[in-house]
C-alpha cells in the first residue's frame, strides 16, 4: 500500500523528548514600540530538555532512528557553545545512551553556558582544532567505539539529515493548526544556520497545505545565502524523497537574508546587544546573542527599513540558545 507522506510522517521512529505544542504569544509592547508590524512569537525556546531549543523537536526523530539501528551511543560535533551538543547530551541521558561530543577549541579553565551543562549532562568530550563538519575526528571516535564493542550513530552537525528537519515538519504542522485558530501569519522569520530547522518548515508548509505564497524568512547567522539556500533546498527535498513525496524544491525559492551576519559566526555586536536588551525589557524574553538575538536584530532592521505593512502580522520564531548568553558576559557588558 502506498503511504501519502502524512502517513509516511506517523510512521517514521520517534522519540517523545519535547513538550510540544509550543505557544505562540503576542509580543504588544515590542509592536508598539516599533509602531508596528503586528508581532508574535513561537516560544521553541520552551521545548523542555535541558532548557530547550530547535534541537529538541529534531532530535525526536534524530534518536528514533538511533535506536532502531540498535545504537548505544550518539555522537556529535558543534561550536564549544552548540546549543545542539548540550540537546544531545540530555536527549542522550533521558534515553541511557552514552554521549561523545566533538567540540571545536580548547577546554576552558571553568566551563560555562551550554559547556557547563555538557559536563552536568555526562557527555564525554573531545577537543578538535579542525574546521566544521569535524570529519576525522569523528571518524576518530567512532573507530574507537566500534573498537571497544559499541554501537555509534553520528548525529550531523546540528542535527540536518532527512530524519533530523522531521523534527520541523511536524512544527509546522502543529504550526498550521495554531495559525487556523490565532488567525494567519504574513511572514515567518528566525535563525538559520545548518538549513536543517529551514528545510523542515518549507517542507511542512507544504504538507501542511499552506501555500507556496507563505514568507519563511531565515536569518543568516554565518554563512552566505547560496551556501544555505542550496543546503535548504537540498535537506528539503531528500525530505520529502524520505516520505515518499514527489516534492522538490529549487534553491532559488528559499528565502533567507544574510546580511546580518556582523563580524562572522558568535562574534556580538551592537545589534544583538541593542535587541537582548530590547525583548529582555519590553516582554521579559530572553533571546541568545549568537542565533535569536543576531535573527532578531534582523528583523527588527527590516521592520526599521518598513519592509513589513504596519498591518502585518509577522511570527518571530525562537529557537532558543538561551544558555550561551552566559558564555558572553564581557560582550554582553553595554546591554545594560
Ligand atoms: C538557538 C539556535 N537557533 C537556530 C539555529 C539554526 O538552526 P539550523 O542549524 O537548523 O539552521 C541553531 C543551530 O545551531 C540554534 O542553536
Amino acid at each position: 500500500m502506498l503511504l501519502t507522506p502524512t502517513a509516511a510522517l506517523a510512521r517514521l521512529p520517534r522519540v517523545p523528548l519535547a513538550f510540544l505544542p509550543t505557544p505562540i504569544s503576542p509580543l504588544p509592547n515590542l509592536s508598539r514600540y516599533l509602531g508596528g508590524p503586528e508581532l508574535f512569537i513561537k516560544r521553541d525556546d520552551q521545548t523542555g530538555l535541558a532548557t530547550g531549543g530547535n534541537k529538541a523537536r529534531k532530535l525526536e526523530f534524530l534518536l528514533g532512528h538511533a535506536v532502531e539501528a540498535g545504537a548505544d551511543t550518539l555522537i556529535t560535533a558543534g561550536s564549544a557553545q552548540s546549543n545542539h551538543a548540550r540537546q544531545t547530551a540530555a536527549a542522550a541521558a533521558q534515553q541511557s545512551l552514552r554521549c561523545h561530543l566533538v567540540l571545536r577549541g580548547q577546554p576552558p579553565e571553568f566551563p560555562n553556558g551550554n559547556l557547563l551543562l555538557d559536563h552536568l549532562l555526562g557527555a564525554t568530550i573531545h577537543w578538535t582544532d579542525e574546521a566544521a563538519p569535524y570529519s576525522r575526528t569523528i571518524e576518530r571516535v567512532e573507530e574507537e567505539l566500534f573498537a571497544a564493542g559499541g554501537h555509534p550513530y553520528i548525529i550531523p552537525y546540528g542535527g540536518s539529515s532527512p530524519h533530523g528537519i522531521m523534527g520541523y515538519v511536524t512544527a509546522m504542522i502543529e504550526y498550521a493548526a495554531q495559525a487556523a485558530a490565532l488567525g494567519a501569519f504574513d511572514a515567518h522569520v528566525f535563525a538559520t544556520s545548518s538549513g536543517g530547522t529551514q528545510a523542515g518548515m518549507v517542507l511542512g508548509a507544504h504538507l501542511a497545505g499552506l501555500g507556496s505564497a507563505t514568507r519563511i524568512l531565515g536569518i543568516s547567522v554565518d554563512r552566505p545565502r547560496d551556501a544555505v539556500a542550496a543546503d535548504v533546498a537540498s535537506l528539503a527535498s531528500q525530505g520529502a524523497a524520505l516520505l515518499g513525496a514527489d516534492w522538490r524544491i529549487d534553491a532559488r525559492d528559499i528565502l533567507i537574508d544574510d546580511g546580518y551576519r556582523g563580524d562572522g559566526y558568535a562574534v556580538i555586536g551592537e545589534p544583538e546587544r541593542e535587541v537582548i536588551a530590547l525583548l529582555a525589557r519590553t516582554e521579559g524574553i530572553l533571546l541568545d546573542p549568537v542565533y535569536t538575538g543576531r535573527a532578531m536584530a534582523g528583523l527588527i532592521d527590516l521592520i526599521r527599513q518598513g519592509t513589513f505593512a504596519s498591518s502585518e502580522r509577522v511570527l518571530f520564531w525562537h529557537t532558543g540558545g538561551v544558555p550561551a548568553l552566559f558564555a558572553f558576559p564581557g560582550d554582553l557588558e553595554g546591554a545594560f
